[in-house]
């Protein structure tokens, strides 16, 4: 989600990291900071907003040395500002960081009741405490690095510096990536190639658990036990733009493969497996206050309104709660009720959503309490409502939304936990099974994956068809529509999405050779109502693709391709089956030579009304 630049060599370190930073602005970062050390001393500049504002505070106080570290920072925890900017110093250690830190908060209070006094609001900062705590009885930073990286539970690529050591840079990777450029005796690092690919195309992948130690011109790989690790450079040969796209071919593509770890991150520090429970950093409301609403409003547009329907049928079924979805441009024209005993929740990946905003104004001046469902953090719809769940999916650039999408199901999901645990729907067993459904699901959707070969054939099939159904049931239904909506944005194919048992009452018209028809038949309560759906389709000549459960070889007999989707329980199939729909409205759209990054007449973030 951040960007993060390291060099050692004989260059001055802030020229050559300030250049990689801006490979990496066009993500269009919230702050930036750069930390050198010379001649023992470190120092370290700040600044918020774009780069322009570094590297102007740069120019009139220039950093110094040969060893350096660099940060440009998407917020996750704690909002953009010149203190929680990147890097961060507690006592002699300076540290960026990328991915998050789950258990910070615990560390945060272990290390302030050691004397350490935190200056921002990030998981990051806890990092250079918890070193700079090893290192007063470490024998080198090396040892205090490893000893830290022990407490550490979460995600990390770390970059590293001591004004105790300064000829030693080390960098680290847990769960974040992490690469090594090497150009002689000069060493660059990055999370992302193309912030040092002008330098050089040797480059080292790094593994997860693995360091990497910078001391006289020279690099020791090895593991975090200490084992030492021997890594041969390859040559990277991507262009510049393919780097950027960590070597897909759009952003889009590369969005949908960072899903298993999006989820990841979503779930990152806020699962309570011995309560059966989720704990939310921004609910702020405890289970009393959460017993008192007498319903829920879901509010959002377009792909998240699509969430909002399947959260409605995750939090009736398992919290017993009436949940009302809304479309947040019609919202605030109807006079809503809403009060008070109403939680409202607007859903909204980029948080700027011109309707979704006025409708969270609508609501709570009707007096309702406000808990948003965003990915970017501090933005409007975040920084107006009562608490804010954050869905932590990472910077996405595509127009279509994907991984944005799927990380609000499972916020959703969550959501339900946690309501249901509060008002005693969910007893310990049943929060605790679908607690370990969570953990399972990042894993499935990497299975999920591997079925695109099989669902760009179905793409190829129906390549010149002008109009596509997608039918679900359930909870299928809402990833109907979205399957549907995917499709219409980058692919100009018109489809529409329909509760299968509806297809009777008007749409079965419609059928014919011409048409698709993607039928959603997870293997939930409703598969026997929508193996009858299929059948109605079929007996009039339409042409069927049927979406399954993987292990159910029956129910796509009769269709036409039969794609078998892993099961990750009947809630969180949802993901599985959105991910595999997200892959077939690609494959129609890349087949039919459209740009997917950028489909005609959409813009990322709709601020108007
Ligand atoms: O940023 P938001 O989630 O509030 O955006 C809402 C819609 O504009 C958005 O989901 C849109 O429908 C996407 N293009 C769908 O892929």
């Amino acid at each position: 989600m951040c960007g993060i630049v390291g060099y050692m060599g004989s260059q001055e370190a802030s020229q050559v990291i300030m250049n990689g930073l801006k490979m990496l602005e066009y993500r269009g970062y919230d702050s930036a900071g750069i930390c050198t050390m010379d001649l023992g001393d470190v120092e370290i500049r700040r600044s918020s907003g774009k780069l322009v504002n570094l590297e102007r505070l740069l120019n009139e106080q220039p950093l110094h040395g040969t060893i350096g570290i660099g940060h440009t920072r998407w917020a996750t925890h704690g909002k953009p500002s010149v203190a929680n900017a990147h890097p961060h110093k507690g006592g002699a250690v300076v540290v960026v960081h990328n991915g998050i830190i789950e258990n910070y908060l615990a560390l945060k209070e272990e290390l302030t009741s050691r004397g350490h006094t935190f200056l921002s609001e990030t998981d990051s900062e806890v990092v250079s405490h918890l070193i700079d705590e090893n290192l007063k009885t470490a024998t080198s930073l090396e040892e205090a690095v490893r000893r830290a990286l022990k407490d550490l539970q979460g995600a990390y690529a770390l970059c590293i510096l001591s004004q105790m050591d300064d000829k030693t840079l080390i960098a680290a990777k847990s769960g974040s990536p992490m690469v090594v450029g090497i150009k002689g005796d000069e060493y660059f690092v990055a999370s992302d190639m193309p912030a040092i690919i002008s330098n050089t195309r040797e480059m080292v992948i790094m593994e997860d658990g693995e360091m990497a130690v910078f001391r006289n011109g020279g690099v020791k790989f090895s593991t975090l036990g200490g084992e030492e690790i021997i890594k041969t450079p390859r040559y990277i040969d991507w262009s510049p733009l393919m780097a950027e796209k960590n070597g897909y071919p759009n952003f889009m593509l590369k969005e949908i493969h960072e899903q298993p770890r999006s989820i990841k991150n979503v779930i990152a520090g806020r699962l309570h497996v011995d309560e059966g429970d989720v704990f939310f950093e921004g609910l702020e409301l405890d289970d009393s206050a959460l017993r008192a609403f007498e319903r829920l409003c879901l509010v959002a547009c377009g792909t998240s309104w699509h969430a909002a329907l399947a959260g409605k049928y995750m939090i009736e079924e398992y919290c017993r709660i009436p949940v009302d979805v809304e479309i947040a441009s019609e919202f605030r024209y109807r006079d809503p009720m809403v009060s008070k005993k109403t939680l409202v929740i607007p859903i909204s990946q980029s948080g700027e959503t011109a309707d979704t905003l006025a409708a969270l104004r609508e609501a709570k001046s009707r007096g309702a309490h406000i808990v948003s469902i965003c990915n970017v953090v501090d933005s409007s719809i975040a920084r107006e409502s009562d608490g804010v769940i954050y869905t932590h999916a990472g910077l996405e650039i595509g127009v279509a939304s994907t991984k944005a999408f799927t990380t609000q199901l499972v916020a959703l999901y969550m959501l339900a936990i946690r309501l249901g645990r509060a008002n005693g729907i969910i007893d310990l067993g049943k929060g605790q099974e679908m607690i370990a459904a969570l953990g399972r699901l990042p894993a499935l959707v990497e299975k999920t994956l591997e079925l695109d070969p099989q669902i760009e054939e179905v793409a190829c099939e129906y390549l010149t068809c002008w109009d596509a159904i997608y039918l679900g049931r359930g909870i299928s239904y809402p990833i109907a529509l979205e399957g549907a909506l995917k499709l219409k944005e980058i692919s100009y194919i018109h489809a529409d999405g329909y509760p299968a048992g509806e297809m009777k009452h008007g749409p079965i018209a419609l059928i014919d050779r011409e048409m698709p028809v993607f039928i959603l038949a997870p293997n939930d309560k409703h598969l026997v109502k929508v193996r009858s759906n299929m059948e109605e389709v079929i007996t009039r000549g339409g042409r069927v693709v049927a979406f399954c459960s993987e292990g159910d070889l029956e129910t796509g007999k009769r269709a036409e391709f039969a794609l078998q989707i892993p099961w990750g329980g009947e809630a969180l199939s949802t993901v599985l089956f959105a991910v595999a729909l997200q892959l077939l409205a690609y494959n129609f759209a890349i087949l039919k030579g459209k740009d997917v990054d950028q489909p005609r007449n959409l813009a990322k973030s709709v601020t108007v009304e």
